[in-house]
């Protein structure tokens, strides 16, 4: 049995209210940034009548999506590369604007169930965390970036309060031997931060998100990705996003208020003081929208979801500014050095 095939399956986290977001309608195109196990994608192709294009950037996913693709037969196309890059990878497809864009941002279960994958501290493998097999590993960036480097990384996209202990207990650690292993990883890391305590999470939980974000780019990803579906929405066109953690949601929020022009609003009854570019979004709902108790009852992963929704105006797609989203300092990957 492969270990695709012993990977527990992806419950969709909020699909009816992404679906009530998106409303697809009969003749609509609709992109699905984060295919995963195609959950929301066959979900709206069996709403309406409508074109779907898939992204994923784990090779893995759209393999086991084919069958899914031949179901539908052609109102389905999976594209395999980062929603960061949707607008071109529409584009390339001829494809240049559509009715709904929706992203379901992380990883999938089957990407943490299965060991070999590198991201889960409780089930041993080899320290990858790559969700599309490119770049430098999770152990590449362990056993090679200078202390510093990996405490900020750790505090940054971990939020982990002992982000330099950490580092330090990475740095001996390598200097007896290469890191190879989550499991070893998940020691070092519980060595420097204790115990669980009162804490419900493991101690490695900050430290192994910190990389996967990292080794990823994801949040950048998320950026570009909001700025792509910007670009290709056309007027009335839909944008729905679940995020799972405060780093996410965050750049979501920030995304949609800078939008639709609520950052520049200083309150309800003295709207827009300064003139700024028109407001390229309008917000479906305020706030963000979170899983039903009885879904959060059955799927853990739901617990911690937040939906943001917006209806793309007819204004102009403005340039991605990472200042604006609070993301000028986050550590990149490129060069190899954060
Ligand atoms: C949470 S799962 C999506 C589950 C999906 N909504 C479903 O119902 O089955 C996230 C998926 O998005 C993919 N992914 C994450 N970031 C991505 C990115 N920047 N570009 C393309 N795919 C990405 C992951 O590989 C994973 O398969």
């Amino acid at each position: 049995m492969s270990a695709h095939e012993t990977a527990s399956p992806h419950i969709p986290v909020m699909l009816r209210e992404v679906l009530e977001a998106l409303a697809p309608k009969d003749g609509g195109i609709y992109v699905d940034g984060t295919f995963g196990a195609g959950g929301y994608t066959r979900a709206i192709l069996n709403e309406a009548d409508c074109q779907v294009y898939a992204i994923d950037r784990d090779p893995a996913a759209l393999s086991r999506g084919r069958a899914i693709e031949e179901e539908f037969g052609g109102r389905l196309t999976l594209v395999e590369g980062c929603f960061g890059n949707m607008e071109a990878l529409l584009h390339e497809r001829g494809v240049a604007a559509v009715d709904g864009v929706a992203l379901d941002v992380g990883v999938s279960s089957m990407q943490i169930d299965e060991a070999e994958r590198g991201f889960s501290f409780s089930s041993d493998g080899p320290l990858d965390m790559r969700m599309g097999g490119e770049g430098p590993s999770a152990a590449d960036v362990v056993n090679s970036f200078e202390e510093k480097a990996l405490a900020r990384i750790i505090s940054v996209y971990g939020e982990e309060k002992k982000a330099r202990a950490v580092a330090r207990a990475i740095g001996r650690a390598r200097a007896e031997k290469e890191i190879t292993r989550t499991g070893e990883l998940a020691d070092i890391v519980a060595s420097a931060v204790g115990g669980r305590g009162a804490s419900r999470i493991h101690p490695a939980t900050r430290t192994f998100q910190a990389l996967r974000i990292f080794v990823n780019d994801e949040l950048r990803e998320l950026a570009r990705g909001l700025s792509g579906a910007e670009h290709l929405l056309r007027e009335g066109g839909r944008l729905a996003v679940v995020a799972f953690h405060s780093l996410e949601d965050r750049i979501v929020k920030r995304f949609l208020a800078e939008r639709t022009g609520a950052s520049r609003t200083v309150s309800r009854h003295m709207p827009l003081p300064e003139a700024g570019p028109a407001p390229s979004f309008d917000l479906l709902f305020r706030g963000a929208a979170a899983a039903s108790d009885e879904e959060a009852g059955v799927n853990p992963r739901a617990r911690s979801a937040k939906l943001r929704a917006g209806v793309r105006t007819g204004a102009a797609a403005q340039a991605l500014d990472l200042d604006a989203l609070g993301m000028s300092r986050m550590p990149v990957l490129e060069g190899g050095a954060a």
